[in-house]
């Protein structure tokens, strides 16, 4: 697989239109063939993740359309899914394994779905317990992991807990919900990503939700909806990163998605000395999105750890490769979660970050990565395990470290943001010609 050079300096200036946010993009195609008619999806994310959505629907009967980033999915109606010829395939995709897994539940047909070698190392646990608690079948590999075979029917309603804070069990729930004998109720200790809510309601479900509670009432008519996902904050993250390493920069991207739910790692940032402002805020199907404007700073440092864990969980890999460019260091703990996503991200990270010099210590729940008096990092030859965040953390280290980065298996930003090293060289003005 291709590997990717990076060099450093240079300074990041411009206005960026980044693609669909991946989250809100897999929930209005999953609807979206659950509701009645033709929805017309614009932005919808370039991720390969989300293609694999896509690809998913069609293998159960949905004829899916698209053009550029534009996405037309003809819904068939909550009992329009057929039982598919072949395994679904999900790639890389945890979120399209597990959400696609509530509607399955509730399909009158067994279907069984994998993964490639990441996703099928991945704990699958957390929804299988819930959705054989509401009535499904599901038998898995060994270690409760993909394949995992899908036999749906009728549901029963439950009032669960997730014993791990995640956005994707809550909605594989909800989805499950919708064929279910009665109102089911998922309750949060942290409230993670509402887009499933938010989307739900949009396309015409019953749905309350208060204080970490949210009850889906069951059948309810789903109508395709015109909608536009606004740019994914969780990629912007990085481009602002790479703003925040490299003196001088600045950066204006727009229509960024700017969900409460997901935003907290610009408070974080903003907390930490970064010059960050929201020139402009709008309310759209749902969610909120508006321009952020980024101009270089020095950084502080600081602590994450508790609830700010689930909340900033997609940004914590590009934030640990900030540590030697602030003063103080990042320290994260309760982040066990880290070591079950794409890769072990605090291992790949620290990896990673300690082959360019950098000073780190592992936890089992987290790392502290020394600040700037550990000294300057040095380039080094990278291997970011295949996961995207990891590859483009490690790529926006090595813009301020001194030499050369070589990153092993680059192309694997295309799970999130296939565009991700052509609009960073554009920004900085290393187009080739
Ligand atoms: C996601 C939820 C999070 C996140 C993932 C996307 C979603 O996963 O890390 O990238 O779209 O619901 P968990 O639900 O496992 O926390």
């Amino acid at each position: 697989m291709a590997k990717r050079a990076i060099a450093p300096g240079g300074r990041i200036e411009g206005e960026v239109e980044l693609p669909g946010d991946k989250s809100i993009s897999h929930r209005y195609a999953l609807i979206g063939a659950l509701s009645e008619g033709v929805s017309e999806i614009s932005n919808y994310a370039s991720a390969a993740d989300c293609q694999a959505t896509l690809q998913c629907l069609r293998g159960l009967g949905i004829a899916v359309e698209s053009a550029q980033e534009t996405v037309r999915i003809a819904g068939k109606g909550l009992d329009g899914l057929k039982e598919p010829r072949k395994t679904l395939d999900a790639e890389n995709s945890g979120s399209t394994m597990r959400m696609l897994a509530g509607v399955l539940a509730g399909q009158p047909f067994t279907s069984t779905i994998t993964g490639d070698d990441s996703l099928r190392r991945r704990p699958m646990r957390r929804i299988i317990d819930p959705l054989r608690q509401m009535g499904a079948e599901i038998k898995s590999s060994e270690g409760d992991r993909a394949p995992l075979q899908i036999r749906g029917g009728s549901l029963h309603a439950i009032d669960y807990t997730p014993p791990i804070p995640s956005a994707q069990v809550k909605s594989a729930i909800l989805l499950a919900g919708l064929y279910a004998d009665g109102v089911t109720t998922v309750r949060e200790s942290v409230c993670t990503r509402d887009h499933t809510e938010i989307a739900l309601r949009e396309f015409g479900a019953n749905i309350e939700t208060s204080r970490g509670i949210v009850r889906i009432h069951p059948r309810p008519k789903l109508t395709a909806r015109k909608l536009t996902v606004p740019s994914d904050l969780s990629t912007a993250v990085f481009l602002i990163g790479a703003s925040l390493v490299l003196p001088g920069s600045w950066l204006v991207l727009h229509n960024i998605g700017l969900n409460p739910t997901r935003a907290r790692v610009l408070d974080f940032l903003i907390s930490m000395g970064a010059a960050i402002r929201i020139p402009s805020l709008q309310a759209r199907d749902g969610e909120l999105a508006g321009d952020v404007s980024v101009k270089h700073a020095p950084l502080e440092g600081g602590t994450i750890s508790g609830f700010q864990v689930a909340e900033m969980i997609d940004e914590l890999p590009i934030l640990a490769a900030l540590g030697p460019f602030t003063e103080k260091g990042i320290e994260i703990h309760d982040a066990q979660e880290l070591r079950v996503k794409e890769s072990d991200r605090i291992r790949t990270l620290a990896e990673g970050l300690r082959a360019m010099g950098a000073q780190v210590e592992e936890f089992p729940d987290g790392m502290r990565v020394a600040g700037r008096s550990a000294g300057r990092l040095h380039g080094a030859r990278v291997d970011p395990q295949g996961d995207h965040r990891i590859a483009m953390a490690l790529s926006v280290a090595a813009l301020g470290a001194e030499g050369e980065t070589t990153v092993r298996d680059a192309e694997c930003v295309a799970v999130s943001f296939p565009e991700f090293f052509a609009t960073l060289e554009r920004l900085r003005g290393f187009e080739k010609k």
